[in-house]
């Protein structure tokens, strides 16, 4: 079979077969395709697009690049996925509500790449917290305290992660087959039957429009039926930043409130209905019941207290979550009400600051970042401090354009 001519194919949009596929997933893996060969194959597939049963033979090769995990609770686990977004604290807050009741929760999270922390940065953020644990040390401890969140293990779709670095410098992000085939090969290697997944769009994720979120929603729901997995989705507008915090321990100070029921708006609300769609699914309730169930967990400290045995039990130390960065002052330049908090320039500022970084080389400083104030529609006073940046930069950047505010007639 000639390389080439594969490449060629999916530039004419003809259709591969099985063993095309096979031959040149597995030539990448073992270095007869060459970077530069599998670059073409990728843009000729953000261009023209894969077919359904190109797309399922995709993610069989990614699983057969690694090893796909069995644990002994497999069938009752139940994963969540955010396709990301600014602020996104989620998991650190589902995780534990899931897990208080019973549910065991196995999670492997990722690094952040481009403008926010990843699960993994958020939780590193934590001093001793371990975000590498090996295979028997998640079983013990999700057999023990059940929950783990931790870092994929190395044999975890490894074809994702060449072809992932690849695409990030190639332009080639975002295709939603291969986006589609990256998430569900990781989800399903990682062990669970059962996902809910968090499809986020607007300016502050890689998804620009309901349509893009719904459209790969409906092939990762596919690639699931197609592996006898459940799933179900929630759809969330990330054109402003999920909550008031945006870096890496401010999101962790910040989900810790949440447990607390120091936090009402948007945020909590986004973790009850991704936690009640966790707990409807597991245990075959529904939605409303699984509500009350989480909104409990809430409200009478049992998650907050899972939290605490999972972040210990891990290494963390909750005692030193301090920020010990200065504290700058923004304030508002003109009173009015603000129209748009835009999460894409905030979380931009914040990687200014040091929150997040381009390269997984570059180093990120956990106690940097913004919090934010005021949210859309509040009332603003001229002088009125709107967000407070924490870095050690001394070169600040603006973050004029980060608000409307819209000055009442
Ligand atoms: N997240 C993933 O895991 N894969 C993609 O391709 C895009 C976002």
């Amino acid at each position: 079979m000639m390389i080439v001519e594969i490449i060629e194919k999916v530039r004419q949009k003809e259709q591969l077969t099985n063993e095309e596929i096979t031959f040149f997933l597995n030539g990448y893996l073992d270095g007869t395709v060459k970077d530069y060969q599998m670059s073409a194959f990728l843009m000729a597939i953000c261009c023209n697009g894969l077919t359904e049963s190109e797309v399922f033979q995709f993610v069989e090769c990614y699983l057969q690049s690694g090893k796909q995990l069995v644990f002994p609770q497999s069938d009752c686990l139940v994963d969540k996925h955010s396709t990301g977004g600014v602020g996104d604290k989620v998991t650190l807050v589902v995780a534990p509500i899931v897990a208080s009741l019973g549910i065991p929760v196995i999670k492997m999270s990722g690094r952040g790449l481009g403008l926010t922390g990843g699960t993994i940065d958020k939780l590193e953020s934590i001093p001793g917290y371990r975000v590498n644990l090996s295979m028997e040390e998640i079983r013990n401890q999700v057999e023990k305290i059940g929950i783990v969140v931790t870092s994929p293990t190395e044999d975890i779709v490894p074809l994702d992660k060449r072809t992932y670095a690849l695409r990030d410098v190639t332009g080639t992000v975002s295709s939603i087959p291969l986006i589609a085939i990256s998430i569900m090969s990781k989800k399903i290697a990682g062990g669970a039957k059962k996902f809910v997944f968090d499809m986020k769009y607007g300016e502050g994720a890689f998804l620009k429009t309901r349509q893009e979120a719904e459209q790969l929603a409906a092939l990762m729901g596919k690639i699931a039926l197609f592996y006898h997995c459940k799933v179900d989705f929630i759809y969330s507008d990330m054109s402003s930043p999920l909550g008031n915090a945006i870096g890496n321990r401010l999101e962790v100070l910040e989900a810790i409130d949440v447990l607390q029921g120091k936090v009402k708006g948007k945020l909590r609300k986004t973790c009850i209905e991704v936690a009640s769609k966790m707990v409807a699914l597991a245990l075959k309730i529904p939605l409303e019941k699984a509500q009350e169930k989480v909104i409990k967990t809430l409200e009478d400290g049992s998650a907050y207290q899972k939290f605490t045995t999972w972040i210990t039990t891990q290494g963390g130390d909750l005692t030193s979550l301090s920020i010990p960065c200065p504290k700058i002052p923004y304030v508002a330049k003109k009173s009015g009400k603000i129209q748009k908090i835009h999460a894409r320039k905030i979380a931009f500022c914040a990687k200014q600051l040091g929150a997040s970084r381009d390269s997984l080389e570059e180093q990120i400083n956990y106690a940097s970042g913004i919090y934010l104030c005021k949210q859309e529609q509040d009332e603003v006073q001229q002088g009125e401090v709107l967000a407070y940046l924490y870095t050690d930069k001394k070169e600040l950047p603006q973050l004029d354009a980060c608000f409307e505010i819209v000055q009442e007639k």
